[in-house]
């Protein structure tokens, strides 16, 4: 690939985007959240079902209960896991305590309507709108996904039938920890068959 192809504000977003623990006290405007909702509200989805619904969380007391909520099934989980995920787990210092759901300033909750055709494949387009827009207002997050759903969307009073898909906690970053490697654009990436380097098309036969 030609260095000059490589650059771009949205590759720029993409890159310096990390998921992110650990939260400064720092408050979060409004502005910023909305920005990045209509943001996702952009994204594409299986026959334009539009399946997401938001609800922004901002009392303390309700971060808490959201907080407790998940981690009580979040112990379960942890007893219970084995194998490559409980090694990846241990090797990032992650438990069953989600601090960072008491700690953001506030909480986005992504909601999905389960009966929309391909809901689950549009959530995340949309979560993925959402990640680079915050990552452009200088937000970080997590997509943390419980274990138990049920739980914390028992205490937001949704209407019955929507699923809680996610929880990002949204602040400015804290977290030192650097983000995670990726694999090469050559070994996940090729041109008519497998194992084909793409080439730019100026180089084409
Ligand atoms: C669908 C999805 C679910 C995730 N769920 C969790 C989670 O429940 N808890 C967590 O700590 N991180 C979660 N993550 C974050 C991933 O661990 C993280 O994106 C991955 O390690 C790559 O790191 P990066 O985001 O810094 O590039 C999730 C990410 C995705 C895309």
């Amino acid at each position: 690939m030609s260095g000059k192809t490589m650059t771009g504000k949205v590759l720029e977003l993409a890159t310096s985007r990390k998921t992110v623990r650990k939260f400064s006290a720092k408050q979060v405007s409004m502005d910023d959240i909305l920005y990045a909702l209509e943001t996702a509200r952009q994204a594409p989805s299986g026959a334009n079902g539009q399946p997401w619904r938001f609800i922004i969380i901002t009392e303390p007391d309700l971060k808490k209960r959201i907080r407790d909520a998940s981690e009580k099934a979040e112990r379960a989980l942890y007893t219970k896991v084995k194998g490559d995920f409980k090694d990846w787990l241990l090797n990032h210092g992650l438990s069953h305590e989600k601090p960072f759901l008491e700690e953001a300033p506030l909480l986005i909750a992504v909601l999905m309507n389960p009966s929309a055709m391909y809901a689950k494949e549009s959530i995340w387009t949309a979560i993925g709108h959402l990640l680079l827009a915050l990552e452009e207002r200088g937000l970080s997050t997590i997509t943390y996904t419980p274990s138990n759903t049920n739980l914390p969307l028992a205490e937001l009073d949704a209407p019955q039938g929507l699923k809680l898909e996610a929880i990002l906690p949204v602040g400015y970053s804290d977290d030192e920890t650097p983000k995670e490697p990726k694999k090469d654009l050559e070994e996940i990436a090729f041109m008519n068959r497998w194992g084909v380097k793409p080439t730019p098309p100026h180089s084409r036969a």
